[in-house]
């Protein structure tokens, strides 16, 4: 078990054993539904403590990685069922600890689940390929195998979803695992590993190391026994992991943030455009890489395009994310809450002008919590901050075009490239999106948000490191190629 004699402090996992860091201290995990409640404990570990971790995972690896990618794979499908089974429990601490509804933590557990049982199966199918030699009688093929040992370091707002899909990946091709949750979801991380433990993942295989992400994070970027490093978070985080891992030749990862535009074109379905565009930009409160922050409108749908959306975003109910009738739970902490109000007030002061929301809820339901409503802005311009910096808040900027072409150029125009989306009936103007957008991830008439296991996940430019994480295209990240060409002697 993970608890300590004290039943709400979560240890780490190392060794195979529930273990405390050496340093005696622990962080303070609060409900941001209700910040007087501390829902447990995580240890504040240190640098010895994730030398340990790191040397078993290294000490573990040989083993691991000389188990059939099939026998790896029962270990994946086993988790897989004590999640499903535990999914209520998980959820209502995910809720608990970050905030989103019960709706979208037990969705995020089980898809949680599929990610583990996509990966159970990844280990049966091809790890190389036979290609044909000039040397008529050789055989020439490739083997993938192994990086080594691999750190996971995850962000609090899918506190299950993430992590599991950078720890089966890399485990079922045979690497072993140092992970580093994000401090405000430690105890989520805790439950995935207790499922992996039940499992009966062999010792050292899995390690779970709390603590300060400028401590423990930075510290496993560092380290010259991790061989391999994915990353979820911020870009300032994850540029400084990127250069700690290429000064030790590491391999990286890096899924960072998102400023991701809708446009909305005259011939589009406009309830359904808008009903999407105020849930990609709402769900999970704003909080996701994938949200929509900016919706540019054509000018002819653009006033009925506007009525909907604030209509539909003034109606979504906003409070604690374990009462089942609620759509908005708070933001996931103080820090998060002052960032979200500081853009909405450049906002104001920008001079965009809000439709709804733009301030934190007042009354007693909300005095303890991070609330903010669904805000829509409009009156935007392409240069002011709410539309040029990612938000991470219930914050939506709607901004009229007049044409495809100005709209396209807009929402091109930033540094980031994770998402984006058109609605149009127009078959042609979907086609040249597709392949003009400049992000990983392109949606026709779809939300932005969203990601399915077996299907590629990443962006372009400063949302991510160029690779793509889930579906096959793991398997590039967490295996490295031999060559061989087999001579046979007469
Ligand atoms: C994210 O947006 O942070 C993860 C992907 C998603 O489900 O939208």
């Amino acid at each position: 078990m993970q608890t300590n004699v004290e039943c709400l402090s979560y240890l780490n996992y190392v060794n195979g054993q529930w273990q405390a860091a050496s340093s005696g201290q622990m962080i303070d995990i609060h409900n941001p539904a209700n910040k007087d409640e501390i829902i447990g404990r995580i240890q504040a570990s240190n640098l010895e403590d994730l030398d340990h971790a790191v040397a078993i995972a290294k000490k573990a690896l040989p083993t691991w990685r000389n188990l059939s990618s099939v026998e790896r794979g029962n270990f994946l499908h086993r988790t897989a069922d004590i999640l499903e089974k535990n999914a209520d429990e998980i959820a209502e601490i995910a809720t608990k600890e970050m905030g989103k509804i019960l709706r979208e933590t037990k969705g995020e557990v089980l898809r949680g689940v599929a990610i583990l049982r996509y990966y159970a199966q990844e280990g049966m199918r091809q790890i190389g390929e036979v290609l044909p030699s000039s040397q008529k009688q050789n055989i020439l093929l490739t083997k993938r195998v192994p990086v080594g040992v691999v750190g996971v370091i995850s962000p609090w707002n899918f506190p299950i979803a993430i992590p599991i899909w950078k720890i089966a990946p890399a485990l079922i091709y045979g690497n072993t695992v140092v992970f580093k949750p994000a401090s405000e979801t430690g105890i989520s991380a805790a439950k995935i590993v207790q499922a992996f433990d039940e499992a009966g993942l062999p010792k050292g295989v899995l390690n779970l190391v709390n603590g300060k992400g400028s401590i423990i994070g930075q510290g496993l970027a560092d380290h010259k026994d991790v061989n391999a490093i994915s990353f979820t978070g911020s870009n300032q985080v994850g540029k400084q992991v990127a250069v700690s891992a290429v000064k030790h030749g590491a391999k990286y990862q890096l899924e960072m943030g998102g400023k991701n535009p809708v446009i909305i074109m005259d011939d589009a379905d406009i309830e359904h455009a808008a009903e999407l565009t105020v849930q990609g930009a709402m769900k999970q409160t704003g909080q996701r890489c994938t949200a929509t922050s900016r919706a540019y409108v054509h000018c002819s749908v653009y006033e009925r395009v506007k009525e909907l959306v604030v209509k539909k975003a003034n109606s979504l109910k906003v409070g604690n994310g374990v009462d089942p009738t609620v759509d908005l739970g708070p933001l996931a902490s103080e820090q998060q809450m002052n960032t979200v109000m500081n853009y909405i007030k450049k906002g104001k002061e920008d001079g965009a002008s809000l439709l709804c929301g733009g301030e934190a809820l007042k009354g007693e339901q909300y005095q303890s919590g991070y609330f903010v409503p669904p805000t829509v802005f409009e009156n935007v311009t392409h240069d002011m901050t709410i539309v040029r910096e990612e938000i991470f808040g219930p914050v939506l900027g709607l901004i009229k075009v007049n044409s495809f072409e100005e709209a396209l150029e807009m929402a091109n125009d930033t540094i980031y490239g994770l998402s984006a989306s058109i609605f149009t009936k127009d078959i042609a103007r979907a086609f040249k999106f597709i392949d003009e957008i400049e992000t990983g991830l392109v949606q026709i008439n779809g939300e932005t948000g969203g990601a399915e296991p077996q299907a590629p996940f990443g962006g372009m430019k400063d949302s991510s490191s160029q690779s793509r994480e889930q579906g096959q295209a793991a398997k590039e990240f967490y295996t490295t190629m031999k060559t061989i060409t087999i001579t046979p002697i007469p």
